[in-house]
């Protein structure tokens, strides 16, 4: 995949690429230490090099009481010159009723299937025998049905939706779960359109992050029409009992009428974040941008589904100071979604390049100060998380052969991305930066990308007019090495050397906490104080915290998140039933997982971590009980 480069720099993103794969510190579970092929998609059992899927058509029906969508798919399938028969598609807990050839004009005849053995975590390759004298495009259809376990699908009863009155569905596809509900080629390097009918029970609603009629349709037979090709882990779905609220010409959101209201209020920033998206990094290419507000059960803070990012609803905080999630999935729209990770191993390009967009439209939208406040927090939350990561996990470009691609989901292609970027904009200067990453939208638009196209490009657009500003060795240390480079910038926020020096004088007992100056605080400012308090906190401290600020019963998801780990290691009991209610109710992995986690760190609290589990689980989505199942023994 890595192209010929003409640039400024003798070694170029290929051969980077080719030092990283042959310096990687082996996993004991990847295979073997065969040097990495980086464009090679390691996470797909379908044969891309024979077929590509270039359109999809599905036709399926929710049955809520079976916990099953069940209908077909139709494939559009591009044959490539290497002759082959077989069609190898990804499915992982389908079960498959029939396939079938579609002649142009002609009756459907069926086809021979067959589906392979389980390969977790990849799932069973569905193996199909095409006619001969293949024409260059074809059809095939697959009538299939789901399983009530898919790892891609979560079904909610009534009593986990906001109303309870509805069940409700939803799926998250990402990284390679899209598989566990439709029979497609799952990689990140093929993208296809669609179209689509779903049906649902009367009085729900169903959506896609595609074309759609806003009005509820009387049958519950909806339709969605998807003109920009997408890879597969953006398919999304989802029903529910929900109603649409316009927030501006081109925003809106959908949500259960119960939470429709304060949905609305605190995103109406939405229309005003789309034009900076556009102001900064060119014209936003999808249509309409609204937001699904989910089940507090939803794995993630977001999903940038095109058109629809699906949203958890642990960001409505009253005062909106928690958005940057939105701001977050916004921003895929050109980074990600637009310009899309070709590999796991690329997913950096995905994240990193998001969380720094994420935070450019933060800082026109509320401000340069809020965003530096978000930029040190992230960086603090990227100093935490390389203490505990091994080295081989601490890289831009990792090797996740052998691995669920979840896994790679750390703050390292997050923060460490970003990082990387803030790095190189002051190298070069912002405006160089800028200018770079519009036309980097722009060139590889709707295309899937690696790490190498990614510095060939970087190569030949930024820096080669900037000779001397950055060294091949220092690029490849931030691609490559663990850990961050001793020249990485620390991200400065006067707001928060206020709360460093209030917090040094609550801890030497020369400012009571009811003297605190927290009337002025804002969200980002409480996460500070709270995220550097010491490890441990004497059992008078916390309680003269929560006399003063309620900080048990806070509201703030965020707040709370921070609050209750403190509580935790310190062994503060009155937090306890909080923390059983907020993990019996969130399901957000990342406000979460760590709660558990530090609970297992003593007996006692492994204890009260199994009993708060053996209650949760049956509410947490499959990727989360997943995650969990390794962690609460
Ligand atoms: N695309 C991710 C969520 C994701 C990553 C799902 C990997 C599955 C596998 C999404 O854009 C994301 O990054 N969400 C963050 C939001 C945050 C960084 C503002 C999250 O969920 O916390
Ligand atoms: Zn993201």
């Amino acid at each position: 995949m890595g192209r010929p480069s003409h640039g400024a720099l003798p070694l170029t993103g290929a051969a980077a690429l080719a030092m990283l794969a042959a310096c990687a510190t082996p996993r004991p579970d990847a295979p073997a230490s065969a040097p990495i092929d980086g464009g090679h998609d390691y996470h797909t059992l379908a044969n891309l090099d024979a077929f590509r899927v270039r359109h999809l058509t599905l036709d399926l029906t929710a049955d809520f009481a079976a916990r099953r969508l069940r209908g077909a798919a139709v494939l559009r399938i591009e044959a490539l010159a290497d002759g082959s028969r077989t069609l190898v598609l990804d499915t992982r807990g389908l079960d498959i009723d029939a396939v079938e050839w579609l002649p142009a004009g002609a009756a459907p005849a069926p086809l021979a299937f067959r589906l392979g053995d389980d390969r977790p975590p990849l799932g069973a390759p569905l193996e199909i025998e095409l006619p001969p004298d293949l024409p260059g495009s074809f059809s095939v259809r697959i009538h299939y049905a789901t399983r009530p376990d898919a790892s891609g699908l979560q079904w909610l009863e009534p009593g986990q939706t906001a109303g309870r009155q509805q069940p409700f569905l939803y799926s998250q596809s990402q990284a390679i779960h899209a598989r566990s509900w439709v029979p497609l080629q799952d990689s990140p390097q093929v993208r296809f359109t669609f179209d689509a009918t779903v049906r649902v029970p009367p009085g729900m609603r169903a959506l896609m992050g595609a074309e759609h009629d806003p009005a509820p349709s009387a049958d519950g037979v909806y339709r969605f029409h998807m003109p920009q090709a997408i890879p597969s882990y953006l398919l999304a779905i989802a029903a529910g009992r929900l109603e649409f609220r316009p927030v501006g010409a081109r925003t809106g959101v959908y949500a259960e009428p119960e939470v429709i209201e304060a949905a609305a209020r605190e995103f109406a920033d939405m229309e005003t974040m789309l034009g900076t998206g556009e102001s900064l990094f060119g014209p936003y290419r999808w249509g309409r941008y609204d937001v699904l507000l989910l089940p507090p059960s939803f794995p993630y803070g977001g999903m940038e589904n095109p058109r629809l990012s699906f949203i958890t609803p642990t960001v409505i905080a009253g005062d909106r100071s928690l958005v940057a999630v939105i701001a977050h999935e916004l921003a895929h729209s050109w980074s990600g979604n637009l310009v899309t990770n070709a590999t796991w191993r690329d997913f950096w390009l995905n994240e990193g390049f998001t969380v720094h967009l994420e935070r450019r439209i933060m800082a026109a939208v509320y401000g340069p100060q809020r965003a530096a406040m978000e930029d040190l927090l992230g960086f603090q939350s990227l100093e935490s998380e390389l203490q505990r990561l091994a080295p081989a996990d601490q890289v831009l470009a990792i090797d996740l052969r052998g691995r669920d691609p979840d896994d790679g989901a750390s703050d390292i292609p997050y923060e460490k991305g970003h990082a990387f970027l803030a790095w190189l904009g002051a190298r070069v200067g912002d405006e160089a930066l800028n200018a770079f990453l519009k036309d980097y939208f722009d060139h590889f638009a709707f295309q899937s990308i690696t790490t190498a196209q990614f510095l060939d490009r970087l190569d030949t657009r930024l820096l080669a007019q900037h000779p001397g500003a950055v060294t091949r060795a220092q690029l490849l240390e931030w691609i490559e090495a663990p850990g961050l480079p001793a020249d990485a910038i620390r991200p400065q926020s006067d707001a928060l050397a206020k709360v460093d020096q209030a917090r040094e004088a609550f801890l030497a007992g020369t400012l009571a906490a009811q003297s605190l100056p927290q009337a002025a605080w804002s969200t980002q400012e409480w996460l500070y104080f709270l995220n550097n308090l010491p490890r441990q906190l004497p059992r008078e401290q916390l309680a003269a915290l929560d006399a003063a600020f309620r900080l048990t019963d806070a509201g703030n998801s965020e707040i709370a998140f921070s609050w209750l780990l403190l509580a935790i290691r310190s062994d503060y009991e009155p937090a306890w039933p909080r923390l059983a209610q907020y993990l019996g109710t969130i399901g957000r992995r990342k406000l979460i997982v760590p709660l558990y986690a530090r609970l297992m760190d003593t007996p006692a609290g492994a204890a009260r971590a199994r009993a708060i589990y053996a209650q949760a689980r049956p509410g947490y989505h499959p990727i989360t009980a997943a995650t969990l199942d390794a962690i609460v023994r």
